[in-house]
């Protein structure tokens, strides 16, 4: 039998049932209670250094930071392996796994048992959200991988102060292992974890407000305070208490007036919100005053306030993200996050201890070891970093960290954007007629799956709000959520679509992106304040070139023709391919859909020769408040 020796502050009897059980069950040499000390973070590194999960790296360049290298089947989230177990199959909804409650448990049971031989079981409690806050969650994630728990340190408020925090209180059990124990003698390997694609399985149980997690020590599987919690979990809290738990950024934008408006914005997985979240704008713009701050860059929890104005916090404590492609270019802010006290994983390690990957600043090293420690130069066909490799890095380092990141409030929401990966068809930017149409908007956005021939659409992956592998209840329901959610403020935020990833004919991106994305966040930002015009189109309100700041950018006005064409045959093919979705998701879908549906046909269905692009003469800035702001 382990030994549990429970710390004598804890009286959470729940919390001492859950530990003792999992202890019971999954029999581990001892149990460690973390408290989220600096010193205990150095001492778990440094046994994972003794180990051989961790390197660490060269203390000049990258001082208290470590490289850790996953096990090659262990690389990035198992959507075929994530189940959400509701007791009715129906609330899962067609987008999610699903089995019995009683039938997955009966498996997890059989794996889990024993399953911590060999392992030490640490318990590490955390929050949500900042400590204090009426949005905020507590969790506490039992796992058998101190990487997990000195992950979860930089990736949540966790540990002592957490536990002070919760008292008495609810949590989320989230229970994890890595899947591997280890038998009488038996030598640990750097990355443990279940190897068979098919032995991993990443399950929630909404309704008992519990998550397992087994095979897997990697990211969103393994951290269990991220997407499982924060998302699939807090998405049935949010729809059961009046609230949004979002796959979004939260940013900040204070124009040269001082003013200072917060927007949230859903990407998908990999399509720029750590970008986004901390943009640095135009030289122009930085010397007019404006200013760019990161709330957050991947999870948002929305609730109105007593009077009905919506607050986002962000739940995460820091950022978890992709790191090929990052450079002092793209995100000079993130580069600088993960100057120090940085965990990476699965990125190459140079031959003076400090770390690398593909589309980094400067030439690439002459040597290095790749994410799987082979030796890799250059001319190595392989890829140096793993396309997923990621850094986790506390959110206190990013320079341009927003003051209220931490408020117990949270931050006033002026818009929502929402953008998939669209080679083509959907605009640069355009804002919606109003909530309902928005939530259509939010809710048929997808990404080309497939290269798509110019003037073909290719196969488009319906990624409603970004939140496909993130829901944790039946989509149709969701949408259900959104426009009752919208009916019930008074002043709903204005909600936009954007598109960074249109294509020429040669494949080139038609917009230069990144810190020119201001250029658009402008103008959403005048749009929400009733100040900057726009033009009615058959699809929503979209800005002329005259509209947009032009400063320090040559983009002319045939360029931006090309980003902001709306083809009338492109589009009637476009809506019909939401149907797809749609009748995939008929048992729950909300009536707006499909009426919307069809007046977005009717208003496209004029002559070709008429054209769609914004053509209406400029609305004077009273007949615009009156249609737009209406307030
Ligand atoms: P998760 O952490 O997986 O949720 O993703 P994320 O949305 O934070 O993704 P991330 O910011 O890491 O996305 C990076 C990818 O988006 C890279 O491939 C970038 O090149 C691309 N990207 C970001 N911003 C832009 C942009 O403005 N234009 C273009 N073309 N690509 C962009
Ligand atoms: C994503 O995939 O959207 C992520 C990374 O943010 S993970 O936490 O691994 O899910
Ligand atoms: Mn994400």
């Amino acid at each position: 039998m382990t030994e549990i020796s429970t710390p004598s502050n804890i009286t959470n009897e729940e919390l001492i049932k859950f530990v003792t059980e999992s202890a019971e069950l999954c029999k581990p040499d001892s149990v460690y209670w973390c408290d989220g000390s600096q010193e205990e973070y150095d001492r778990l590194c440094q046994e994972m250094v003794d180990a051989g999960t961790f390197i660490k790296l060269n203390a000049k360049k990258r001082p208290n930071s470590f490289l850790a290298r996953s096990h090659p089947s262990d690389v990035a989230r198992v959507e075929d392996r994530t189940y959400i177990c509701s007791i009715a199959k129906g609330d899962a909804g067609p987008t999610n796994n699903w089995m019995a409650p009683s039938e997955m448990k009966a498996i997890l049971k059989e794996k889990f048992d024993g399953c911590m031989a060999g392992r030490t079981m640490y318990v590490v409690p955390f929050c949500m959200g900042p400590i204090g806050s009426p949005i905020s969650q507590f969790g506490v994630e039992i796992t058998d991988s101190p990487y997990v728990a000195v992950n979860m340190r930089t990736m949540t408020r966790m540990g002592q102060r957490a536990l002070d925090a919760l008292g008495h209180g609810e949590f989320t059990k989230c229970l994890h292992s890595v899947g591997m124990p280890l038998a009488e003698g038996q030598a640990d390997v750097a990355w443990p974890c279940s190897p068979d694609p098919k032995d991993k399985y990443i399950v929630h149980f909404p309704e008992e407000n519990s998550i397992v997690s087994y095979g897997s020590g990697y990211g969103g599987n393994a951290l269990l305070g991220k997407k499982c919690l924060a998302l699939r979990i807090a998405s049935n809290l949010g729809r059961a208490q009046g609230w949004l738990a979002e796959h979004m950024l939260i940013v900040g934008v204070e124009s040269p007036d001082g003013k200072k408006d917060y927007v949230c914005a859903a990407f998908p997985s990999a399509c720029g919100k750590t970008n986004f979240a901390m943009l640095i704008p135009p030289k122009a713009f930085q010397e007019e005053g404006w200013k760019i701050t990161t709330v957050g860059d991947d999870i948002a929890w929305i609730k109105p306030d007593e009077k009905g104005k919506l607050r986002a916090i962000n739940p995460e404590y820091g950022f978890f993200g992709v790191a090929p492609g990052t450079n002092y270019s793209t995100n000079p802010n993130a580069m600088e996050s993960i100057k120090e006290n940085t965990i990476f994983t699965n990125v190459a390690l140079t031959d003076d201890g400090d770390v690398w990957w593909e589309g980094m600043d400067g030439e690439p090293p002459a040597h290095a070891i790749d994410w799987q420690g082979n030796d890799w130069t250059p001319s190595s066909d392989a890829k140096a970093a793993h396309p997923n490799a990621r850094f986790t890095a506390p959110i206190t380092q990013c320079p341009v960290v927003d003051e209220n990141f931490d408020s117990p409030a949270g931050v006033p929401v002026s818009a929502f954007i929402f953008g998939g990966r669209r080679n083509s068809v959907v605009p640069l930017i355009q804002q919606s007629f109003n909530w309902a149409f928005g939530v259509y908007m939010a809710a048929t956005m997808g990404s080309e799956m497939t290269a798509a021939a110019f003037g073909n659409i290719g196969e488009v992956r319906r990624d409603p709000f970004a939140m496909l592998p993130f829901c944790g209840y039946h989509m149709g329901d969701y949408f259900g959520h959104w426009l009752n959610f919208g009916r019930q403020i008074p002043d709903p935020p204005r909600i936009f679509s954007v598109n960074w990833f249109l294509k020429g004919e040669d494949g080139k991106f038609l917009w230069p992106g990144y810190g020119d994305n201001m250029r658009v966040l402008k103008w959403v930002i005048e749009r929400s304040r009733g100040v900057s015009k726009g033009s009615e189109t058959p699809l929503g309100w979209m800005p002329r070139y005259d509209d947009i700041d032009w400063r320090g950018l040559d983009f002319s006005r045939k360029q931006w023709d090309e980003v902001m064409n709306l083809d009338r045959d492109m589009w009637l093919k476009e809506i019909a391919m939401h149907d797809d979705l749609f009748f995939k998701l008929y048992d729950r879908l909300p009536k707006e859909m499909t009426y919307i549906r069809e007046l977005l046909v009717s208003n496209l269905w004029r002559s070709p020769e008429l054209g769609l692009a914004p053509s209406r003469p400029e609305a004077e800035p009273e007949q615009l408040k009156a249609a737009g702001k209406g307030e």
